[in-house]
């Protein structure tokens, strides 16, 4: 079911808010310092209302929206942004229409839909870039009607909805005051790139406002089976390029180059580099996230730490550094990466006695 815009409503003047934004700052107790990192630190958008980073773009794009008297989302997404979305319209009574990539989780659909969204899953949106380039352009079309707008979370769609991501460098700023150092790294996993420009953006602007003198270096993590920046950035090339996505990471499935080109001269002109990281390493990371620092995540969230780990191997990184790695999204979207994570443990089922036998028999 869809919401439709409820009339009785005055919400010219809302600052509208789930109370997204605010994440905390976490250091790591195990991971880091068994990698020779004293100063690894995990910025945990995780916690955000709909469980991923995504939600401050919600609320910026929203709140236009309600100024514009906007009433139609019209979305295109591969969950996160969808959810975020989807929680932010049925919170502001605005209806909701998503183009979903064609391998999105499902527990990122069900979230969607509990919402109210209306999803339509489009046979090779993500993977193939020429699919994907004119769903877009359709969905811009779709868009540009009276009373509706187009939010995808890009630069080159909604600078608007993005610009409330670059909160998350603005907090980093203060946060790095708790730690008592600057941070010197940033790595952030990307897909089309917007996120990576964000957090770029939102430093120099501090940079700009004097609230920070150095920025740090952000550097650009991607799964191999989506090279679309990291890849052409550490090879010194100036431009991205489109690939066919072949990576299973939710999220990070984005073919085309979006907002590549601008992530690859921002990470570069912060000294920042690219880093291509396996399948198989990020889920891997993902599994050791929860069990030695308690931070359940989706895979693309733990795309970043593997980027870091593996400039702390090559050398790059010093053992005071401090670093930050953005996970980006709860462990809850993406059931199919648990189900793999805890595939040999069991949960058997027994009566209590058969309990307290396998406990020496105390009563
Ligand atoms: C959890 C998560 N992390 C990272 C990203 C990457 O963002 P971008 O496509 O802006 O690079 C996404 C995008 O959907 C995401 O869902």
């Amino acid at each position: 079911m869809s919401h439709q815009p409820s009339a009785s409503v005055d919400r010219t003047d809302l600052p509208f808010s789930l109370g997204e934004g605010h994440t905390p700052l976490i250091r790591s107790r195990f991971i880091g310092p068994q990698a020779g990192l004293d100063q690894l630190h995990f910025k945990l958008e995780s916690v955000n209302p709909t469980g991923s980073y995504k939600d401050r773009f919600a609320a910026a794009a929203i709140n236009a929206m309600l100024r514009n008297g906007q009433t139609r989302v019209i979305a295109s997404s591969s969950g996160n942004a969808g959810a975020a979305l989807a929680a932010y319209c049925a919170a502001a009574g605005l209806d909701c229409e998503i183009a979903v990539v064609m391998l999105a989780p499902d527990s990122k659909l069900k979230q969607m839909q509990a919402y109210g969204a209306r999803l339509t899953r489009i046979d090779g949106f993500g993977n193939d870039p020429d699919i994907t380039e004119r769903t877009m352009a359709f969905l811009k079309r779709l868009g540009d009607r009276p009373g509706a707008a187009l939010q995808i979370t890009a630069y080159r769609y909604c600078p608007i909805g993005m610009a409330g991501v670059e909160a998350i460098s603005h907090e980093l700023v203060e946060q790095a005051v708790a730690i008592g150092r600057r941070i010197e790294h940033v790595f952030v996993c990307a897909g089309g790139g917007g996120l990576g420009l964000a957090v770029a953006r939102g430093f120099e602007s501090a940079i700009r406002d004097r609230t920070l003198s150095h920025p740090p270096q952000i550097h650009c993590v991607q799964p191999q089976g989506n090279d679309t920046i990291a890849g052409p950035l550490r090879d010194g090339d100036l431009t991205a390029r489109p690939c066919r996505s072949t990576t299973a990471i939710s999220g990070l499935q984005v073919a085309n180059v979006i907002d590549g080109n601008e992530l690859l001269s921002a990470c570069r002109a912060s000294g920042g580099t690219g880093f291509l990281v396996t399948d198989e390493r990020v889920y891997e990371l993902q599994q050791l996230l929860a069990q030695k620092e308690g931070i359940f995540c989706e895979p693309a969230a733990a795309v970043g730490l593997a980027g870091a780990l593996q400039a702390a191997q090559e050398g790059r990184l010093n053992r005071d550094a401090p670093v930050v790695c953005l996970i980006t999204g709860s462990g809850f979207k993406d059931q199919t990466s648990l189900d793999r994570m805890v595939a040999d443990q069991a949960c058997p089922l027994l009566t209590l006695d058969a309990f307290q036998a396998n406990h020496g028999g105390i009563s």
